[in-house]
């Protein structure tokens, strides 16, 4: 018996987090899987509820559960709490708690999205990136404060939150293209600098894998003019949050961006994208990166890559058949809404 705790929280969470369990229970009839699932509450809507955006109680739960499922958090209506009661605050100390120190964001290119991406036809072809973000690091964690006419972030890191990420990174680099990028700001930054060294540390351990170290900068502009480079990605947390948002716009929206927060006794998953307020309750959101992230959570806390694959086969076929939500409509596209796109995946499990 595998027990989730699912945290649908705030803006289009709920439905995106419904649309999924409705993927995530065909899975299980499909595959024999026995999932028990615990909804708990978390973000702005806990906040409300309870004055904490990680209440004690969902703190009991996810760490009493195997997964955990995340929806969304934030919204307009929280942006003036104190920073430590905001909805974000909750979902860094969610991340922390549970020691999830290696956010995997796969980014692949549909050719079946080519009318929405901004590149030439034909450029983007194969293009397949998986970045690993360091989430428990940096300058998210560091020290902050006010002085009496400034405020500050400190970023730090040791070489043991450096050498385990990067090493998943190398892992993987070594199964795929034997190739790493290493992205930081070694040119400035002492942190990136001992970043640098830890890289090359690994490397060490996995001597065929070929490490290319870029600049943030240059990689911004890489992930633009040549993303086709790139395969595995390792980078430390505000790199791989702003970079992952970007090569978000490689898969045509971020609503198909989905994660996996590894490292921990108890994983993480939840798409890459934030509560988008503004159609929250419409039925409009794009569940399909929420409906991945549970793909990641069958190939990584169920050890069934076959359900997994059954799931990332089943978007492939409905976007194939010309279904979008309105995020990644074409012209030719049949628009459906939340609800109706999770049911065609669902559907197509076989
Ligand atoms: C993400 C989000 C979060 C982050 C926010 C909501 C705290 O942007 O998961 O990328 O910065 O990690
Ligand atoms: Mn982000």
């Amino acid at each position: 018996m595998i027990k989730v705790a699912v945290l649908p929280g705030d803006g289009i969470g709920p439905e995106i987090v419904d649309g999924a369990m409705v993927v995530i229970n065909k899975v299980a009839e499909v595959f024999g899987i026995d999932f028990s699932f615990h909804y708990g509450q978390f973000g702005g809507v806990a906040y409300d509820a309870s004055g904490s955006p990680f209440p004690e109680e969902t703190r009991k739960l996810v760490l009493d559960s195997d997964a955990v499922f995340l929806g969304s958090v934030g919204g307009p209506q929280w942006d003036n709490l104190d920073r430590t009661l905001r909805p974000e605050s909750g979902l860094l100390a969610l991340r922390k708690s549970l020691g999830l120190y290696c956010n995997l964001r796969p980014v692949k290119y549909y050719n079946l999205l080519e009318s929405k991406v901004i590149w030439k036809p034909g450029y983007l072809d194969g293009v397949d990136i998986v970045i690993f973000r360091e989430l428990t690091g940096g300058a998210y964690f560091g020290e902050k404060g006010r002085t009496d006419d400034g405020a500050y972030d400190t970023i730090s890191y040791t070489r043991e939150e450096i050498y385990r990420l990067v090493e998943r990174g190398f892992e993987l680099a070594q199964k795929r293209k034997k190739v790493l990028h290493s992205i930081d700001k070694a040119n400035v930054l002492e942190t990136s600098r001992l970043w640098r060294e830890v890289v090359a540390e690994v490397n060490q351990k996995y001597p065929d894998v070929k490490v290319e170290h870029l600049y943030v900068d240059n990689a911004a502009l890489q992930l633009v003019i040549n993303p086709k480079q790139f395969d595995v990605i390792v980078t430390e947390n505000m790199f791989g949050d702003i970079l992952s948002d970007q090569a978000a716009s490689i898969a045509g929206s971020l609503g198909m961006l989905p994660s996996a927060s590894l490292g921990g006794k108890v994983n993480l998953y939840e798409p890459s994208h934030g509560s988008a307020p503004d159609i929250a309750g419409e039925d409009k959101a794009n569940p399909i990166a929420t409906i991945l992230s549970i793909a990641l959570m069958l190939r990584f806390t169920c050890s069934n890559e076959h359900a997994a694959q059954a799931v990332e086969k089943a978007v492939d076929k409905v976007l194939a058949a010309g279904y979008a939500t309105g995020d990644i409509a074409g012209p030719e596209s049949k628009i459906v809404g939340t609800k109706e796109m999770a049911e065609l995946i669902a559907n197509s499990i076989n």
